[in-house]
């Protein structure tokens, strides 16, 4: 590796959130939680990471809807079992010298599980819709919005009463959030939808003051987009960067202090004419700090690592050229840490022949 990693080891800070460098543990669901409760395995994963990463998200973790969650060991965030869990992770990963936010989520209108496994509601969205012409729940009432706006507010609130260091709100991929900003999936005519992307910005910026009125002014609220959904890579929400301010502003007025900007690869640019990627452009748009992700350290992106594509360990120039200038200030890295949790140190010391190939493997166990 020519270029120093000195730059991804420089400390960062922001109101109460306080790390040791610049690299954050990417969210990624990991489906070993049963009924919904983090075990002590899922606090060990976390905790053998915690020394050397500098800030965890934890895997998207759900909101107390009925149909929140397609998946009966994906985690929850509501319920005094699953929140004793996450006691449990909070602590270990606080004793191993590391700070954690927990990702809260709800999945929106989506496919069934593999399993069969169903909520006891529904699946509910802005339309009803999974995608563009595709029903696969129910259209949400004003009551059911306003109830789910709340349980976002809930569990933020329990974020911050059980230590976590600070709270990402999962707003991209296709999810809930993110079907609302999405024309293809919000069809309403209320005040949730419209033909503008502010318009159907609705439902997140109310989010994010619900969670924000839950933590107080001190706590770091992460808010994670993307123009891409899981249910077609094409879209773009903002095809310009006019559109991207309308659409960010009023969200960082709300009350976000770190966007968290998924692309599936991080050195793609995000509009013509310039080599600013998604996070580079959020960052210029609003002031706000912001955090790259996508296929750091590794040649082979994500959704082909699910379908079983190898990825080789790959160079971190192009990046550090990026960060060093200032486009973002934090990097996630998903499966490379998944995989090893060693990466980190890895890098930090330079041994980079050591560095891990991930396969869809690594995704069987919580090693
Ligand atoms: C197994 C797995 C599960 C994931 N689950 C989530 C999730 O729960 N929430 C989320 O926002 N992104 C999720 N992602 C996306 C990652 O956070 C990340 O954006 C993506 O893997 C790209 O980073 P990488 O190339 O470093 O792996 C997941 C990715 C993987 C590989």
């Amino acid at each position: 590796m020519p270029e120093s990693v000195d730059v991804l080891f420089r400390p960062f800070s922001l109101k109460s959130l306080k790390l040791k460098n610049r690299i954050v543990m990417a969210p990624m669901t990991r489906s070993f939680s049963p009924h919904g409760v983090p075990t002590p395995e899922v606090a060990a994963y976390y905790r053998r990471r915690a020394g050397e990463v500098g800030l965890i998200i934890s895997e998207g973790t759900v909101v107390g809807r009925a149909a929140s969650s397609n998946d009966p060991d994906v985690p929850h965030f509501h319920g005094e079992q699953a929140l004793a869990g996450w006691q449990r992770v909070i602590d270990e990963v606080h004793a191993a010298g590391g700070a954690m936010a927990p990702q809260i989520w709800h999945m929106g209108v989506i496919r069934p599980h593999a399993s069969g496994w169903l909520p006891t509601a529904p699946f509910e969205g802005p339309s009803g819709l999974i995608m563009p012409g595709e029903r696969g729940g129910v259209e949400m009432s004003e009551a059911d919005i306003v109830d789910t706006i709340a349980a976002f507010g809930q569990a933020a609130r329990d974020a911050k009463r059980l230590g976590f260091d600070a709270v990402e709100i999962h707003g991209a991929h296709g999810y809930l959030i993110d079907q609302f900003f999405w024309s293809g999936t919000n069809k309403r005519t209320d005040r949730f939808g419209g033909p503008t992307l502010p318009e159907r910005s609705r439902l997140a910026t109310d989010i994010v003051a619900a969670v924000r009125a839950a933590v107080g002014e001190d706590l770091v609220v992460i808010l994670r987009l993307s123009q891409w959904k899981q249910q077609d890579f094409a879209v773009k929400l903002a095809k310009t960067p006019a559109e991207m301010a309308a659409w960010l502003l009023p969200l960082a007025e709300a009350g976000v202090d770190i966007f968290h900007c998924s692309q599936r690869r991080f050195w793609q640019p995000e509009f013509e004419g310039s080599d600013l990627n998604f996070a580079g452009w959020a960052k210029k748009l609003t002031g706000k700090t912001t955090i790259t992700v996508g296929s750091v350290g590794l040649s082979g992106e994500f959704i082909a690592g699910f379908q079983g594509e190898s990825s080789h360990p790959s160079a971190l120039d192009e990046l550090l050229r990026r960060l060093e200038r200032g486009d973002f200030d934090l990097v996630a890295v998903g499966r490379a840490i998944l995989s090893d949790p060693e990466w980190v140190r890895k890098v930090r010391e330079n041994r980079t022949q050591q560095l891990l190939d991930f396969t869809r493997e690594a995704l069987a166990t919580l090693w």
